[in-house]
């Protein structure tokens, strides 16, 4: 069964844009993703698009559909009704390439202020040992692919541009909290997450746990108890003192 839709695509570059409208063929079964590129195959060669995988796991081919941010290839075309006008604009957050592709090296460039993974000097590789319970706490945080449609929701960089110096956003704040759940880093990575990767600027909004297509729960299971960890260190001298005699 086929029908035709109507598609408002953002199309410009760093310089400025517009919405073009477009009139595509949509059949069943078929994602945002393969109306895109049922365009550049018959109306738009030119329309740039970065995508990989269409099955939801590298991350590539993140847009807003309708204002919402998205993966175009696990946006399924029966979610709307056959009346909708179908809005594809690039990520908001991030300066824009061309059409549907923006530059996400920010997030690269946060990611490489990440310290690795710390383990103690004096144990080699193969010598790790940690309990399987410590394992799946962090099973959860290693489904992100890296899609940065929660850096690009995040309200704090969304809205204040200026904030991306001094906030590393909600998937670099995880992979801290991460590190600093797991056993065998012993790396402190409480004071540089608040002071150098922002985390006291996340107001626990949740927007980045809903438009997560992993479904983590960045929010609750990341960035909440790692804000509890910093506020131990900061606020109870008990706690902080109990850290600096018996950790780990
Ligand atoms: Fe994407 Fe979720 Fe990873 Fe954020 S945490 S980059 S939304 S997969
Ligand atoms: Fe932003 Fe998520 Fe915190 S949306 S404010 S990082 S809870
Ligand atoms: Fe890979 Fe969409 S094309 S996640």
């Amino acid at each position: 069964m086929s029908y035709d839709a109507k598609f408002r695509v953002w199309r410009g570059d760093i310089e400025g844009g517009e919405l073009h409208d477009y009139t595509v063929e949509v059949n069943e079964g078929e994602v945002v993703l393969d109306i895109i590129h049922r365009l550049q195959a018959t109306q738009t060669p030119d329309l740039a698009v970065r995508w990989n995988c269409k099955a939801g796991k590298c991350g590539s081919c993140s847009a807003e559909v309708n204002g919402r941010p998205r993966l175009l290839c696990m946006t399924r075309m029966s979610t709307f009704t056959e009346a909708d006008v179908i809005t594809v604009t690039p990520m908001r957050s991030f300066p824009v390439m061309r059409d549907l592709v923006t530059d996400v090296s920010f997030n690269y460039a946060k990611a490489r202020e990440v310290q690795s993974f710390t383990p103690p000097p004096e144990l080699k590789p193969g010598e790790y040992r940690m309990q399987q319970v410590d394992v799946e706490r962090s099973q959860e945080f290693r489904k992100c692919i890296e899609c940065f449609l929660c850096q690009n929701t995040c309200h704090v960089v969304r809205d204040h541009e200026e904030n991306k110096e001094a906030f590393s956003g909600p998937r670099f704040l995880m992979r801290i909290a991460e590190l600093e759940m797991h056993p065998l880093d012993v790396a402190d990575r409480r004071d540089v997450a608040q002071e150098e990767h922002g985390l006291g600027l996340c107001n626990i909004t949740k927007c980045c746990t809903e438009v997560c297509p992993e479904h983590i729960k960045i929010t609750d299971n990341a960035l909440i108890p790692m804000k509890e960890r910093v506020a131990d260190r900061k606020y109870d001298p008990i706690v902080w003192l109990g850290n600096k005699l018996f950790r780990r």
